[in-house]
């Protein structure tokens, strides 16, 4: 089997700012609670022009240059979402056709927060397996079109934004292990009750507010927690690793609360972990790789460095995954 790592990385983030002040004048809230319950203080909001497939492509482009290769050179396109631009054709079929990536083969995953970490492992067997020879894996989220600026308990939390990453083979290192999980059991909890086959678009689904993600956030809290402690380990343990080899863990950016007690669990200290979720909030798949994309940007990440990624989200769906860099 051929190593597999990521060799080039991008982002883009939408230009409007949305800060908890201006929450302030939506909904019953206030700065100092949404900073100390989740840690946001800001987060980007996509213009009405823009939809998931324009954020994706312009992250797509830059992870391209950053990778030194052109569309024709790829062979594989996924687009993890669940804010595609229409339910179909995927999102990663717009990309394709836009970028003019002729040879790629593309495709949507849907796995909520954790859809980075999944769509790396896939693309991480097609290029192990010597099937294709460069991927491109991006996380793309327009999550403003599917909130309810009416519902404090959600609205104070997402936000919009693009991250991907160009895997090929590398000749050391790259991606140590992957590990996934879920459990459907409490799919409840985080959802988003209408517009696909179930309950199709009617009057009644959009009176009653369903076409908009709903949380149960407290219910998840320990949930998350407990799903990413178990997902590294199990994911250091696949690699052969334990917690003091990690230099850095860049998690999904759900709550600064959450991921300061994953990694006390864990035994990594604070200065090992990567947090921007001051800026943009809960992007979902777009999270854990913009993350990773300004670790690597901001000198953080180094050549040799152990990076544990970190994920969980409506599924309920967790992965985790050791690239040493
Ligand atoms: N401003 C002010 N008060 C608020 C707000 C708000 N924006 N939102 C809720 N409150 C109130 C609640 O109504 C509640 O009031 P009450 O006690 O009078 O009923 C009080 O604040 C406490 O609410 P909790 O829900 O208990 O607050 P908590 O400390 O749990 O924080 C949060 C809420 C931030 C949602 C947290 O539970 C969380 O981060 N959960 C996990 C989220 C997660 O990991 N999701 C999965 C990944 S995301 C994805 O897949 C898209």
């Amino acid at each position: 089997m051929r190593k597999v790592g990521i060799i080039g990385v991008g982002e883009y983030l939408p230009q409007k700012v949305l800060s908890n002040h201006d929450l302030e004048k939506l909904v019953d809230t206030t700065d100092e609670w949404i900073t100390t319950r989740t840690g946001i203080k800001e987060r980007r909001i996509a213009s009405d022009t823009e939809a998931t497939s324009d954020l994706a492509i312009k992250a797509a482009r830059e992870a391209l240059a950053h990778a030194k290769l052109n569309p024709q050179d790829l062979d594989l396109i996924i687009v993890a979402t669940v804010t595609g631009d229409m339910p179909f054709p995927s999102t990663a079929s717009i990309v394709q056709n836009t970028l003019l990536a002729e040879k790629a083969a593309a495709f949507d995953i849907s796995a909520a927060c954790a859809g980075f970490v999944y769509a790396l492992s896939i693309a991480e067997q097609f290029i192990a397996r010597g099937t294709y020879k460069n991927a491109l894996i991006i996380g793309a989220e327009k999550l403003s079109a599917v909130t309810d600026w009416q519902d404090r308990n959600t609205c104070v939390l997402l936000g919009d934004g693009a991250g991907a990453c160009v895997l090929s083979e590398v000749k050391s290192g790259g991606i140590l292990s992957v590990y996934l999980g879920c459990d459907g059991s409490n799919m409840e909890l985080l959802n988003m009750p209408a517009g696909g086959s179930r309950k199709p678009a009617s009057h009644e689904t959009v009176d009653s507010r369903m076409h908009y993600l709903k949380m149960k956030g407290n219910e998840l809290f320990k949930t998350a927690i407990r799903r990413m402690t178990m997902a590294a380990e199990r994911a250091l343990e696949q690699a052969g690793l334990n917690f003091k080899d990690v230099d850095l863990i860049v998690p999904h950016q759900a709550n600064s609360r959450i991921i300061l007690a994953v990694a006390k669990k864990l035994g990594i200290p604070e200065d090992k972990i990567y947090l921007n979720i001051e800026k943009y909030g809960n992007m979902s798949s777009a999270s854990t790789v913009t993350a990773l994309v300004e670790a690597v940007k901001e000198g953080r990440i180094k050549k040799g460095d152990i990076i544990l990624l970190d994920a969980f989200g409506a599924g309920l769906v967790w992965g985790a995954s050791i690239i040493k860099w």
